[in-house]
């Protein structure tokens, strides 16, 4: 099992977009692909239909792992009516995490223990992370080995990626290690002097972390979004699905092999 986090402290950058993109691709492609709604809003879980107010439970339970009447974590999790793509979604008592469990030691690995228990169900775990640093953005970093960064060419999101990134490097110095990670440029507008001069400085700022693929601003994106279907899904002409698809070709080649099929 493989896990991505899509992170980014500022909201309405892609990070729900990218998770349901990549995540859709990756099981029209043939992963058994879970999607993880880390966020208390629960776009990503309304994006597939489910409402979030109307469920019994979903990643909060993770957090009650020892309680008699905790569920086990598969059984939260929801299908999809696409082949091999599931959600194990959130709902709206997650936003109550962070004053319950304050900094109660052990609760950062609620995930990644979870994810734990469902190694031999799925090949690929993506997980969607809410805009703001705490219990389950920590969570989504500590179980995940690779992260990617959507980050819009704005300005304003540019300083919003520095402040993501200084986070990150907090923890990882709590951590002793460093996660790999890739930015990616995202609702990209060529036409408007803002999409271009943020693009130019993230290419001068941040190269070496930078995906080659450029997310374009793409009307049938939020129609998709609003129609709640995932990119493997969109016809592969438009322009945001091929965007996608190159991002994905990207995070794919630049991953280790897991160590069976190194052995192998
Ligand atoms: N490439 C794109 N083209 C057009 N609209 C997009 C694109 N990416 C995201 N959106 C829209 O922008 C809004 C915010 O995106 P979302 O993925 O929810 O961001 P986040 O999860 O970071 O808050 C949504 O309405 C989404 O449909
Ligand atoms: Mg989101």
């Amino acid at each position: 099992m493989r896990v991505w986090a899509v992170a980014n402290q500022k909201g309405g950058v892609g990070k729900t977009t990218t998770t349901v993109a990549l995540g859709g691709l990756l099981a029209a492609a043939g992963a058994r692909t879970l999607l993880v709604d880390m966020d208390p809003h629960a776009s990503l879980t309304s994006y597939f239909g489910f409402d979030a107010e109307a469920l019994p439970g979903g990643v909060y339970d993770l957090f009650r792992a020892g309680a008699a009447d905790a569920p086990p974590p598969a059984e939260r999790i929801l299908p999809t009516r696409f082949e091999r793509l599931a959600v194990l979604p959130a709902t709206p008592a997650m936003a109550t995490l962070d004053r319950q469990l304050g900094a109660r030691a052990g609760m950062g690995l609620a995930l990644a223990e979870a994810l734990a228990t469902l190694a031999d169900d799925y090949d690929r775990v993506l997980v969607d992370c809410p805009p703001m640093l705490g219990v389950l953005m920590v969570n989504a970093l500590a179980a995940c080995e690779r992260l990617v960064i959507p980050t819009q060419t704005e300005f304003l999101a540019l300083n919003g990626l520095e402040r993501m990134l200084r986070s990150l490097a907090m923890i990882e110095r709590a951590r002793g290690m460093r996660l790999p990670r890739l930015i990616v440029p995202t609702l990209y507008d060529g036409r408007t002097h803002a999409s271009a001069a943020s693009l130019r400085a993230l290419r001068e700022r941040h190269a070496d972390e930078l995906a080659q693929s450029v997310i374009p601003v793409d009307t049938q994106i939020r129609e998709a979004s609003l129609a709640g279907v995932p990119a493997g899904a969109w016809p592969a002409a438009r322009r945001g699905a091929q965007a996608y698809r190159g991002l994905l070709d990207e995070l794919l080649a630049q991953e280790a092999p897991l160590a069976l099929e190194a052995a192998s």
